[in-house]
């Protein structure tokens, strides 16, 4: 399984744990930046995980990112949140949106709050777009707002946990098409 990396103590040996929220990538977002630009614009996944990592960072919490094209390896990788004590998950489930009882089943059993999240609006798509095996179990869903709907999530995210969020600067990520 690709390696993630855990940081759940804050800094001069404290014991202290810092809060860790996991952002979930499904199936061939790893191919972002060249997938279907229409849909999926041109961010790369690396662009959004480096985005949400640093404005974790400047707000004092860990955000690590995982992507597999494989449901038992989000799966494990959803148990192991559990195991971890991870705060909040950020999930684009992808393709298995709309098929995956088996990863919803993971994401009821950890009982971990999450925010759904899919870069294209999946409301105007084809027909089997429009269900989700994880929208009713999510705090939230954002749609159609492209790579920014993750850092939006983020947001909501540092609120749920009641972080003290640091102000912007000039933090620009978004690539547009
Ligand atoms: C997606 C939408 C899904 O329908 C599709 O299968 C994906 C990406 C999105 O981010 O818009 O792979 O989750």
């Amino acid at each position: 399984m690709p390696k993630t990396t855990s940081t759940r103590k804050s800094g001069k040996g404290s014991e202290e744990l810092r809060k860790a929220i996991l952002v979930l990538h499904g199936p061939n977002l790893n191919l972002l930046g060249s997938r279907e630009p229409q849909h999926y614009g041109l961010a790369t996944l690396e662009d959004i995980n480096q985005a949400l990592k640093t404005r974790g960072e400047a707000c004092g919490v860990s955000v690590d990112s995982f992507q597999s094209n494989h449901e038992g390896q989000l799966i494990d990788r959803i148990q192991q949140a559990k195991r971890d004590g991870v705060d909040f998950i950020l999930i684009n489930p992808a393709g298995f949106t709309h098929t995956s009882v088996a990863l919803r089943d993971a994401m009821a059993a950890t009982g971990i709050p999450f925010v759904e999240v899919h870069l294209s609006n999946v409301h105007n798509r084809e027909p089997f777009r429009r269900h989700s095996y994880f929208s009713d179990l999510a705090l939230g869903v954002i749609a159609g707002l492209g790579s920014q709907g993750y850092e939006l999530a983020l947001e909501f995210a540092l609120r749920h946990l009641h972080v003290k969020v640091a102000s912007h600067g000039s933090q620009k990520t978004e690539k547009t098409h």
